[in-house]
């Protein structure tokens, strides 16, 4: 029973987690498929050595009778070493295939994606383009990306549990894996290599689109970011401006050019504050401005002794840039 529980949790039946055993990637799909060819093997050599403890426990003084010299000695050369050779070697050879698939990138002219690692969000760019993002990435379905892994600062690991395996991010290397997806969708990423007190709440989201979406997205991120339309939101705009905020932000177009957090030219359109600490709504994006640290403990981003009556305005410039 337990290892049934195992096997439930696994396949993803627990709260919705992203699984790798529900692959949408073809480099996550050769993952799940060798993942089940060793999950058999295991279950066919667990039944195996289940079927001859019982025989040896009930028929062994029986069988001692009967058994003539050297008959024991093939029996372990046989089960106790040739199996295991076969069944070590093929899956050795199943393993190696796969990593030999994985381990083959796109082409040069496949669309490159820039990450960059850093404690505890991500950085999104694509080279050619001027702007970035964050702790979201977007890919054109049916197209093998490559993405390109850097660190900031400590290690992290990159993973898409859907669409590919681990990559680490190692300081002072790049590195490379690539992403491709037939089913245009949204897979959330989880940074998998313990890098600090906020190494949970350092995840990510694919979003898997037609090749047009993509495309604007693209034009989106090398474009200003949007104007301000109301009277709040202008005062929001001032008060970013002329605030600490800039010191540490981006908005495209606007005097905040600050490169120690993320750009936040399009943070009103992302799916969460603090790279999935908490949903995206006005209440939780005033109190990540007053104090981050109440939200996620330990980020560098210091509270910010912003006056009650700007921060309203704070919250409807920053929501109204999607
Ligand atoms: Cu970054 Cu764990």
């Amino acid at each position: 029973m337990a290892m049934l529980g195992g096997v439930l949790a696994l396949t993803g039946c627990a709260g919705g987690a992203p699984s790798a055993l529900d692959p949408a990637g073809t480099g996550a799909g050769r993952v799940a498929d060798l993942w089940w060819v060793l999950f058999w093997i295991s279950m066919a050599v667990f039944a195996e050595v289940m079927v001859l403890l019982v025989w040896a426990l009930v028929f062994r003084r029986r069988r001692d009778a009967r058994v003539r010299h050297g008959q024991p000695l093939r029996f372990v050369a046989i089960a106790g070493a040739g199996i295991p050779l076969v069944i070590l070697v093929t899956v050795y050879a199943l393993g190696l295939r796969d990593l030999v698939a994985l381990g083959d990138g796109p082409g040069p002219e496949a669309t490159t994606i820039e990450v960059t690692g850093h404690r505890w969000w991500w950085e999104v760019r694509v080279p050619g383009v001027a702007g970035a993002t964050a702790n979201e990435l977007h890919i054109p379905v049916g197209e093998k990306v490559r993405i390109r892994l850097r660190t900031a600062d400590v290690l992290h690991s990159f993973w898409v549990p859907q669409l590919m395996p681990k990559t680490d991010l190692i300081a002072g290397e790049v590195r490379e894996t690539w992403l491709q997806t037939d089913r245009a969708g949204t897979y959330r990423g989880q940074c998998a290599e313990y890098c600090g007190t906020q190494h949970a709440h350092m995840a990510f989201l694919v979003v898997a689109e037609p090749r047009r979406e993509f495309d604007a997205w693209l034009s989106q991120l090398g474009s200003p970011a949007a104007r301000p339309q109301t009277d709040a939101q202008r005062r929001g705009q001032e008060a970013f401006e002329q605030g600490s905020c800039a010191g540490c932000h981006t908005i495209r177009g606007t005097g905040a050019d600050g490169r120690i957090g993320p750009d936040l030219s399009d943070v009103g359109s992302r799916w969460s504050i603090g790279a999935g600490a908490v949903s995206n709504d006005g209440g939780h994006l005033g109190g990540w401005i007053a104090n981050s640290q109440t939200v996620k403990p330990g980020n560098f981003m210091p509270p910010q002794p912003v006056d009650a009556q700007r921060l309203p305005d704070l919250i409807a410039y920053l929501q109204s840039l999607t």
